[in-house]
This record gives C-alpha cells, sequence and structure tokens, in this order.
C-alpha cells in the first residue's frame, strides 16, 4: 500500500510517500526557516502563505522522485490537527481536492500521533513504551500501549521544551530555529558552568520551562560577559536533566523499559547522549529515531495515516482542521 502523508501544521511544507507503513519511497520538506529567522519565531501569516507556494511542488516532487502518479496512492493522509489553523487549511484543503477529484480515500491525522508513528519507520517497537515528544508547540510523555491506545502521562503547563530553546536562542541575539543553533553553542560550553533550575511540579510528572527561560534572562542582565556556550550548555543541561528525570520516574513507577523519542528536540546531541547513557544503565531498549525524523516529516504522517486506514478509518470532505486537539 502506498500512502502519501502532507503535514502543513506549523512552518514546514512536507510531503512524502510510505509503503506499507514503513518504508519511505520518497520525502520532502520545504523549510521556511529563512521565512521567520529575522522575527525570532514563526509568523503564522507568512507560514500560510508560503504552504500555498509550496504544497504543489512539494507533493509534486515526491511523486516524481519516485516515479509514480497520483492514480497510484492508495490513500491520502493530512495532518488535521493541531497547529496553526492556516497552516493546517492549507494542507487540509489541498489533499481533500486531490483525493475527491482522484477518487483516492482520505485519512485524517493527528499530528501528535505522527510523531509517535516516526518511530515505526525505523524500529518494530514493542509495546507498551514510553514516548517523550518534545518539539516547538508539544512536550509531553504518552505511555503508548498498542495502536492508537495512548495514555498520556506528563505535559508542559507553559512553554514547549522547542520553544524555550528559540527563546532563549534569541535572547542570545540568534535566530530561528534556535534549538540547532544552542545545540552547537553548547558542544564549546561547560554544562556546569551556570546552575539553572530545573522545575519540579509536586505529585505530577508535568514539565514548566518558562522559570528556566526567566532565569536565562536575568542571568544575560547580570552578567552580560558570559559565554554564550557556557549559557548555551547550562541551558541544554537543565532541559535534559528534567525530561530525562520525568521519563525514568515513569519507567520505574509503571515498570516499562522500552523508551522513545520523538519531536524537533530530540534531534538534540545532548538529550540524545543522555538518553543513550540513562538506557545503557537502566538497560532501556531505546528507540531513538533519525534526526530528520525527530523535526517535522510527512513520513510519520504517512505511516500513521497507513494503520488508520488498514482499520477502515476514512475522513470524508467535512474533514476541518483544528488548532487544538488533545491526543489522549
Ligand atoms: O518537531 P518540530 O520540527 O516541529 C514542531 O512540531 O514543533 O520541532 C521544532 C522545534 C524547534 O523549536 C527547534 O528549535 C527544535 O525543535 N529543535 C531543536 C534541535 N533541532 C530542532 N532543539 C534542540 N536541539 C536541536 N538540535
Ligand atoms: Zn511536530
Amino acid at each position: 500500500m502506498l500512502i502519501l502523508g502532507i503535514d502543513t501544521s506549523c512552518d514546514d511544507t512536507a510531503a512524502a510517500i510510505v509503503e506499507n507503513g514503513h518504508r519511505i519511497i520518497s520525502s520532502a520538506v520545504s523549510s521556511q526557516n529563512e521565512i521567520h529567522e529575522k522575527y525570532g519565531g514563526i509568523v503564522p501569516e507568512l507560514a500560510s502563505r508560503r504552504h500555498i507556494e509550496m504544497i504543489w511542488p512539494v507533493v509534486d516532487d515526491v511523486l516524481s522522485n519516485a516515479s509514480l502518479k497520483i492514480s497510484d496512492l492508495s490513500a491520502i493522509a493530512v495532518t488535521y490537527a493541531p497547529g496553526l489553523i492556516g497552516s493546517l487549511l492549507v494542507g487540509v484543503c489541498f489533499a481533500k481536492s486531490i483525493s475527491f477529484v482522484n477518487n483516492i480515500p482520505l485519512v485524517a491525522v493527528n499530528h501528535l500521533e505522527g510523531h509517535i508513528f516516526s518511530i515505526f519507520l525505523e524500529y518494530t517497537p514493542q509495546f507498551p513504551f514510553i514516548v517523550l515528544i518534545a518539539s516547538g508547540g508539544h512536550t509531553c510523555i504518552y505511555i503508548v500501549s498498542d495502536f492508537g491506545n495512548y495514555t498520556e502521562m506528563g505535559r508542559t503547563r507553559d512553554d514547549a521544551a522547542g520553544e524555550a530553546y528559540d527563546k532563549v536562542a534569541k535572547l542570545l541575539g540568534f535566530g530561528y530555529p534556535g534549538g540547532p543553533i544552542i545545540d552547537n553553542l553548547a558542544r564549546k560550553g561547560d554544562p556546569s558552568a551556570i546552575a539553572f533550575p530545573r522545575a519540579r511540579l509536586r505529585n505530577s510528572f508535568d514539565f514548566s520551562f518558562s522559570g528556566l527561560k526567566t532565569s536565562v534572562l536575568y542571568h544575560i542582565k547580570k552578567n552580560p560577559d558570559t559565554r554564550k556556550e557556557d549559557i548555551a550548555a547550562s541551558f541544554q543541561a537543565a532541559v535534559t536533566d528534567v525530561l530525562l528525570a520525568r521519563v525514568r520516574e515513569i519507567s520505574e513507577k509503571e515498570n516499562i523499559m522500552n523508551v522513545a523519542l520523538s519531536g524537533g528536540v530530540s534531534a538534540n546531541s545532548g538529550l540524545r547522549n543522555s538518553f543513550r547513557n540513562a538506557a545503557a544503565e537502566k538497560r532501556w531498549e531505546l528507540y531513538l529515531p533519525s534526526r530528520s525524523l525527530c523535526t517535522d516529516n510527512a513520513a510519520m504522517i504517512a505511516s500513521s495515516g497507513f494503520y488508520r486506514f488498514k482499520r477502515g478509518e476514512t475522513a470524508d470532505m467535512s474533514l476541518n482542521p483544528k488548532a487544538y486537539l488533545p491526543l489522549a
């Protein structure tokens, strides 16, 4: 079965063709970084306009790279929630149109479920597994008991981890997205140079990153001469410690040894190393997707769409995007 996945939930226009839920035939992501860079974050209206320009070329690209025609597709899977509503609208309207005109089934995919399915593109994970999704819009931990069976264990109460990375990069005078910039700087810095706070919410596996961000702001104001590399490394260590600590606690409480990471922040080298070390120490089975599958892509949407399509879960022309939609 060949599924075309489409994702326009945020600032990347992505399309991919995936065979039987796990083999990527072709995948393309058109990044908008150069548009949003000077603003230090995503400007939603500019994102939607760019999606309109790019959606056809990106879909054309994945079809021609795979030497396929639209009529060869078994289904079209599109992200319909959650995300920026104007951006989602472009992908959903496009997918509905080509589905209707070509009489190909349409499948609606939750972007967060897509991130979970990025793991299935490279691994055959054993259920149940714990998944940490840390991206620019979301930071949450789920237990995945089966396909489509998710229990939310914790979530951020304020900023997402990626959002914190982007804001700290902006404070340090860098552009968007800040995550990869901080990641590179941190390699040359001392993670113990500054003791940034590690928020711990009582009786909960939830996160809070806004205090950490404010703490970085005050540190820069009071100590303008601190090396940016040390700020980056110390900030990264604080984020990583908090994310790893919650996953460890959930693993111990639930006695689950299968752990997966997803979302843009999972591309972070410090986070990946810390999770690899914890996996070796705790004897976890760690499912760590390649960096290009951590950040937004459409192969993960096609993979999730495949499993939904197999269960007969198709959408019709009444499908509308939703800015907010919890997974569990
Ligand atoms: O998953 P994603 O591509 O889009 C969302 O669904 O949000 O995640 C984007 C986020 C951005 O905040 C970006 O700064 C962050 O992931 N990111 C990173 C790294 N690469 C991307 N954060 C830390 N280290 C990285 N290497
Ligand atoms: Zn995402």
